[in-house]
């Protein structure tokens, strides 16, 4: 099984590139593809789509282009869910102590990582991503 990781801006402006993946490494997953890269506007919105009619929408999309990010192909057992629980909720405000944003992060549009929320989504995000 196969997600799709990212370090965004904020994490690797921070210095925790090496932290984060850490914890991936330690927790027993493989980082089978790995990059750094600029992400730039029509990705953006390719890879958030589904929150093209958001109110956050234009600041997430300048957020994540406003720096180079680490892209990352993670494999292991039931690697989506189990990447989406080391990460933590989504609001740093309510993600549990031990998991990365709630270690790493206090706001919600600087929450470090974005983690593939589905099956599906790891498939789309890593054609997006590594494909291309
Ligand atoms: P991500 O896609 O970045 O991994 O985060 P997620 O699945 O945990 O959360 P999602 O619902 O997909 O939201 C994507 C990102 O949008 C920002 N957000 N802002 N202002 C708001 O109400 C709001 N809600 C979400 C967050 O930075 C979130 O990571
Ligand atoms: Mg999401």
């Amino acid at each position: 099984m196969k997600t799709f990781f990212m370090i965004k801006p904020d994490g690797v402006k921070r210095n925790l590139i090496g932290e984060i993946i850490s914890r991936v490494e330690a927790k027993g997953f493989v980082i089978s593809k790995l990059k750094m890269m600029k992400i730039d506007k029509s990705l953006a919105e390719e890879h958030y789509k589904e929150h093209s009619d958001k109110p956050f929408f234009n600041d997430l999309v300048s957020f994540i282009t406003s720096g180079p990010v680490v892209a990352m192909q993670v494999e292991g057992e039931n690697v989506v869910s189990q990447m989406r629980n080391l990460m933590g909720a989504t609001n740093p405000a309510d993600s549990t102590p031990g998991s990365i944003r709630g270690d790493l992060a206090t706001e919600l549009d600087k929450n470090v990582v974005h983690g593939s929320d589905s099956d599906a989504s790891a498939e789309r995000e890593l054609a997006l991503f590594f494909n291309k």
